[in-house]
């Protein structure tokens, strides 16, 4: 006890504030800070600030079926038990009390871990003996629960729409696809769609069809048996669809597939079920999907590179995601909410000036709403002051009058920043010069380039080609 005392002293002098918002925005799913009162300091939900601030723990007890929060003050001492919410959830939550140079109870840490995750973890560590798998599910579930309908901006009518109809699909178990620009927020809505059926807590799988390399493909979709081919690992493994199970998989740049898997695909769909390579068994798979592109399929299929029933049994229920340039009443509102956000998890005060909102008009945004957050990001970490100007890369594209002078001064310099920044610019401008000249050619650029097809697509994501 004495030495736990010591050590919580220790801790709490090592931690800043701002470390301290870091861990909790970017490390749990949700951890708030009492008093010994019971009083709620602070609360986040993954880097969600939630409203529970101000309320005490006593306010609560209609929510919860106990209160570790109370038990550790009791006790003084901490306190792991699992709770259930009034509706029908669980989790398992710690109390740990902070004791101060008295010893008595300065701060009650409690932390919340959504049970299902931890029993889906376990389940899936028992049952396929991979590490791969489960990682992947909990990664997903806890980012899932960390993204919640709230933080879904969705202010012009265009967007409004969207929402509407995704919710009412939602509850049906038709197959969605999702069209439009890379950076619409297809994959945000995919996970609204997920979060709304009668799936929701079933895993979600989200899958990037164009980072799979060819000759893996199969394997990862269907799993192999143990000795299907060397170099597999020994115990055999299950693919996306087992994985997917009950829940959803989200089938992102659908278009990106061969054609021989499609035709697998397809008979997937068709007869729902699935064979591991190397097994004379088929397995009946239970899995909803959704399929996103930002291509035109249609041509695809003229230039007999995408297969018309494929098209047909993904395309029943099809949503159009707007472009953020065609829906301009989405800028300042998501601008704001992704500023917020970056503010708390720096600890900092930083503002947009006219000169940034109004360049935000102008610009034609062809990397949607993951350009927005890329800018405002790169405004956010490399603005000296509070105020926040437009980058001069982007004022060279837009017609707004560039009135900071500290910028005007520096326009004659075409590098400015850290290595890293020119590095990744060059990089980025390069990458653009050769896709152009490839047509759009992903695989030809990456030939190239020298580097692996979904090595460039990462790259193109993180720079919003
Ligand atoms: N309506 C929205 N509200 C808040 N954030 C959004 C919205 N749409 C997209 N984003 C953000 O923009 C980025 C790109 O979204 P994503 O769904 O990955 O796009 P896509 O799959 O169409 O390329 C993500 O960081 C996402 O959180
Ligand atoms: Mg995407």
């Amino acid at each position: 006890m004495q030495e736990g005392e010591n050590m919580n002293r220790k801790f709490r002098k090592s931690l800043g504030q701002k470390e301290l918002e870091r861990i909790v925005t970017e490390h749990s799913n949700s951890i708030s800070l009492h008093d010994k009162y019971g009083n709620i300091l602070l609360n986040f939900l993954g880097v969600k600030v939630s409203n529970l601030v101000g309320l005490n723990a006593k306010d609560l007890s209609n929510e919860y079926d106990w209160s570790p929060s109370q038990k550790a003050v009791q006790t003084r001492s901490p306190v792991t038990g699992v709770v259930g919410t009034k509706y029908g959830r669980k989790q398992i939550v710690n109390a740990t009390p902070l004791l101060d140079e008295k010893g008595d109870i300065s701060l009650v840490v409690v932390t919340a871990l959504d049970k299902e995750l931890i029993d889906r973890y376990k389940e899936v560590l028992n049952k396929d003996n991979s590490l791969e798998e489960s990682y992947k599910i909990t990664i997903d579930y806890l980012s899932e629960s960390n993204f919640s309908d709230n933080a879904i901006i969705a202010e012009s009518p265009e967007m409004v729409k969207v929402l509407k109809t995704s919710k009412t699909v939602a509850k049906t178990d038709s197959t969605v696809m999702l069209i439009g620009e890379s950076g619409t927020g297809k994959e945000v809505i995919a996970r609204y769609i997920h979060r709304n059926s009668l799936r929701a807590n079933q895993p979600f799988i989200p899958v990037n069809c164009a980072a799979i390399p060819q000759e893996l493909m199969e394997s990862e979709f269907f799993g192999y048996v143990k000795g299907a081919f060397t170099g597999a690992n020994a115990q055999g493994k299950a693919g996306l669809f087992e994985i997917a199970h009950n829940g959803t998989l989200f089938l992102d740049e659908i278009a990106e597939l061969p054609l021989s898997m499609q035709s697998k695909l397809l008979r997937v769909l068709e007869t729902g079920e699935i064979k591991r390579l190397g097994d004379n068994k088929t397995k009946k798979v239970n899995v909803r999907l959704i399929a996103a592109t930002n291509r035109d399929l249609k041509a695809m299929i003229d230039q007999k590179q995408f297969r018309s029933d494929l098209y047909f049994r993904l395309n029943v229920v099809p949503i159009t995601l707007p472009s953020l340039r065609s829906r301009p009443d989405d800028i300042l509102p998501l601008a704001y909410s992704i500023l917020k956000e970056l503010n708390l998890k720096y600890g900092l005060n930083k503002k947009f000036t006219n000169q940034a909102i109004e360049a935000f008009f102008e610009y034609s945004w062809p990397g949607n709403v993951r350009e927005l957050r890329n800018v405002i990001e790169r405004m956010v970490v490399t603005s000296v002051g509070d105020d926040l100007y437009l980058e001069d890369s982007l004022l060279d594209k837009v017609s707004v009058p560039n009135n900071n002078s500290a910028i005007s001064e520096n326009k004659e310099t075409i590098y400015k920043g850290t290595l890293k920044s020119v590095l990744a610019e060059v990089e980025k401008d390069y990458i653009k010069q050769v896709l152009k000249q490839c047509g759009g050619k992903v695989s030809e650029a990456a030939k190239i380039l020298g580097i692996h097809r979904s090595v460039l697509y990462r790259k193109m994501e993180k720079y919003s080609l």
